[in-house]
């Protein structure tokens, strides 16, 4: 990551900033009470971009607990981080940012809520963010048909974290 940018933790006052990147960046938008529930929930794995005081990009996660199919016995239960937005402003992309937060998510995913794995859903036809995904380790695991609300498939990408 250029070092003229660093990650740190969300915190409430950059709410308006991230939903404003949000706006910009992805079709799929959330209210102001969603990101303020995942923040309170998984303080953790929220984290932000930064430079010279502005926000950039961010991403968010949520921990879930469930029966896993990838790499684990179908028996066992375990937390699964689940990326649930990420997005960094246009003029900032391919600086290294988007990769930078998803390595920290992982991090902080396994330090805090003890995730083994890590999941998310990526729109079929999002070619940069799934080549940015498959560069930090995730694999195509299936398609959801109609996933989005204009009707696109999604494709789920799946990764472990620690075995
Ligand atoms: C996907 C996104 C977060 C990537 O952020 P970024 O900061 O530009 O990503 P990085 O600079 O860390 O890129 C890492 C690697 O991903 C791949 N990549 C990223 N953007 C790419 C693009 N536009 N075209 C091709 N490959 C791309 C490259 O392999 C890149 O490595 P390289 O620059 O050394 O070639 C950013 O494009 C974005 O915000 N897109 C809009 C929102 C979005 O689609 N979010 C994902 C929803 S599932």
């Amino acid at each position: 990551m250029d070092p003229s940018y660093n990650l740190r933790k969300f915190e409430p006052k950059d709410l308006h900033q991230v939903m404003s990147i949000n706006r910009r960046c992805l079709p799929e938008n959330y209210s102001e009470s969603f990101f303020i529930s995942l923040y309170k929930n998984f303080p953790e794995t929220f984290i932000v971009a930064e430079k010279d005081g502005t926000v950039v990009g961010y991403i968010m996660c949520r921990i879930e607990s469930g029966f896993s199919s990838i790499g684990f016995s179908p028996f066992s239960l375990s937390k699964k981080g689940h990326i649930i937005s990420i997005a960094v402003l246009p003029e900032h992309q391919r600086k290294g940012l988007g990769r930078a937060l998803i390595e920290k998510a992982l991090e902080t995913m396994t330090k805090f809520y003890n995730a083994k794995i890590c999941y998310l859903e990526v729109r079929v036809s999002n070619e940069p963010a799934i080549r940015l995904y498959k560069k930090v380790g995730f694999e195509i695991q299936r398609t959801i048909r109609g996933y989005y609300a204009d009707g696109e498939n999604a494709y789920i990408m799946s990764r472990r974290i620690q075995s």
